[in-house]
């Protein structure tokens, strides 16, 4: 089943000058300063963890941000969002290796970078997809952020419940020379409130593994 009225049709015949022109250009958005006062409020629990950091960005109510918590038990996770009521809706679990963060990622990502971490995962689940082709420079892939998302490394793991969109982040991720394993998922347990939702609607569900360390050059 097809989420609902995706507008763009094939992958943009422009994508790859797109995601180009972002790795040619420095990124001159200031830094929310609620953004930057989060970061600082986690920054010394991370810096002092011999924990190998998992992010789990944009993880609205956070439910994959405690399944992977629970999962990788050696690990510090945190999960990372711009919206206060999806946060708020979290339900704790069991597991002490984890962090909620209101912040938003286009300044957390870059915030990261600057202070030298190096998550050995990143998850991005459900981004929202922005579906009409005039929207693609929304998208994480065709966004300024991309650039920062590969420099961050680690595993990132990208879910979708639209072919397109996981079609396209291949795409960008082959231009920024990065590796790309893309698969459907069948039968799996629901890790995150949105695929929950998905599931129960029946939909396809993409995901998109890439190892950001293993990237060949960086793109002209
Ligand atoms: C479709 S929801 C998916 C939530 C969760 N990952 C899941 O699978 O249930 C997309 C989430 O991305 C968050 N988001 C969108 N743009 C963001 C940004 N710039 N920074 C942080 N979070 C963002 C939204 O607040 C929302 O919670």
């Amino acid at each position: 089943m097809k989420p609902e009225k995706p507008s763009q049709q094939g992958v943009r015949s422009d994508l790859a000058d797109i995601v180009g022109t972002h790795f040619r250009s420095e990124w001159q958005r200031p830094i929310g300063a609620h953004s930057a006062a989060a970061f600082e409020a986690v920054r010394d629990r991370v810096e002092a963890s011999a924990a190998p950091l998992i992010i789990d960005s944009c993880c609205g109510t956070g439910d994959s941000t405690r399944y992977l918590a629970a999962t990788f038990v050696d690990a510090l996770v945190l999960g990372v969002d711009k919206s206060a009521h999806r946060l708020a809706r979290h339900r704790d679990g069991d597991a002490q290796n984890y962090i909620m963060l209101r912040a938003d990622v286009n300044d957390f990502w870059r915030l990261a970078v600057d202070a030298g971490w190096r998550p050995a995962r990143h998850y991005l689940l459900y981004p929202n997809p922005y579906p009409k082709a005039a929207q693609i420079r929304k998208r994480w892939y065709a966004s300024p952020a991309f650039p920062t998302l590969i420099k961050l490394g680690g595993v990132l793991t990208v879910r979708t419940n639209w072919a397109l969109y996981a079609d396209e982040f291949a795409c960008a991720l082959a231009v920024a020379n990065c590796n790309a394993n893309r698969r459907i998922l069948v039968n799996e347990p629901p890790i995150s409130a949105f695929e929950t939702k998905y599931q129960e609607r029946g939909h396809d569900l993409f995901e998109v593994v890439s190892d950001l360390n293993d990237r060949r050059k960086a793109p002209q």
